[in-house]
């Protein structure tokens, strides 16, 4: 199920500070504040939505990868303009702020498409709600990622926590929280805080060759099944059980190309795929 967050600042949601650029099948989403490190700013989450909304219908979008322009994937929320000058506003002015930059990731969470994160170069605080919020992640080896709000006198809020707490053993992430350490892409990798991580010059095209191989499968059982996968980790064992059968019904009944159907046939029948090797062959 969509889950749909318009803006709620007045932030002008300004074209220029994500870019979108489209290549058979993918749409590379870029945070476009180089000289700011692609620091959350009111106007770069106000557009984010937009964004996510575009893609949702365009047909030229099928894989989503977010990344940053420059070195940074991006440095956090921008300290001045989503913390210092929205908090002289009033705790009103929060508020939305704070549903404006949770909406995007809890949208891009739950977002039609696959979603990979391409973590470029820095990556702070607040910028582990849209990592974690991708269903996949590839990294940088030279990325440098960070929990850096202890070091500026703040708990990491925007769901970081969680993030960690979810992705991270109680040891690393507590490690990461109460030092403010860097780590790099490689560590990342090592604590499955991303998939894999690769030279900086290889890292475009490895997130490539993982959104293609994403091109092959049904689109609808991709957004079913990894839905299905974080629906069922907060659920008990038999209320899951019971979720994904009624999930798989409803799929069968909104995939009206009867993929199911047609991935049976081609092996059983015509032969021409092994299921345990690759995808069949979509008409
Ligand atoms: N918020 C606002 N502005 C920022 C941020 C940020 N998070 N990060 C960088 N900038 C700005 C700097 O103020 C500077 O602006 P200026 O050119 O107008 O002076 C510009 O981006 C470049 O920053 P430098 O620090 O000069 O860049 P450098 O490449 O040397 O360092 C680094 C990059 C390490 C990312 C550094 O900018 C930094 O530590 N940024 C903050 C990281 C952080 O802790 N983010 C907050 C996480 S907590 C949270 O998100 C809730």
């Amino acid at each position: 199920m969509t889950t749909q967050s318009k803006p709620a600042t007045d932030a002008t949601p300004d074209a220029d500070v994500v870019t979108i650029e489209y290549d058979n099948g993918v749409a590379w989403v870029t945070l476009n504040r180089p000289d700011k490190r692609n620091a959350m700013n009111p106007a770069l989450n106000a557009r984010m939505h937009a964004v996510l909304d575009e893609l949702e219908a365009d047909d030229r979008c099928q894989v989503l990868v977010l990344t940053g322009a420059g070195e940074s994937f991006s440095a956090g929320m921008d300290l001045k303009e989503y913390f210092r000058e929205t908090e002289a506003k009033g705790h009103i002015a929060v508020r939305r702020a704070q549903r404006d930059s949770y909406g995007w990731w809890r949208r891009l969470r739950w977002f039609e498409k696959p979603t990979i994160a391409m973590v470029n170069g820095w990556c702070f605080g607040g910028a582990f709600s849209p990592l974690f919020a991708c269903d996949l992640a590839v990294a940088a080896d030279e990325a440098q990622f960070g929990v850096s709000e202890i070091n500026w006198g703040i708990i990491p809020g925007g769901n970081v926590t969680k993030v960690l707490a979810d992705l991270m053993t109680q040891r690393e992430a507590l490690y990461y929280i109460m030092t403010g350490e860097t780590f790099d892409g490689r560590k990342a990798a090592e604590m499955k805080l991303v998939n894999l991580s690769v030279p900086r010059e290889q890292l475009r095209a490895r997130v490539r060759a993982l959104a293609d191989t994403l091109l092959e499968k049904n689109p609808l059982t991709l957004k079913a099944a990894k839905d299905a996968f974080k629906r069922v980790v907060e659920m008990p064992f038999d209320a899951a059980e019971d979720y994904l059968v009624v999930r798989q019904e409803s799929l069968n009944f909104l995939d009206k190309t009867e993929g199911r159907k047609q991935g049976i046939k081609q092996f059983i029948d015509d032969k021409t795929y092994r299921p345990g090797l690759g995808a069949y062959k979509r008409g």
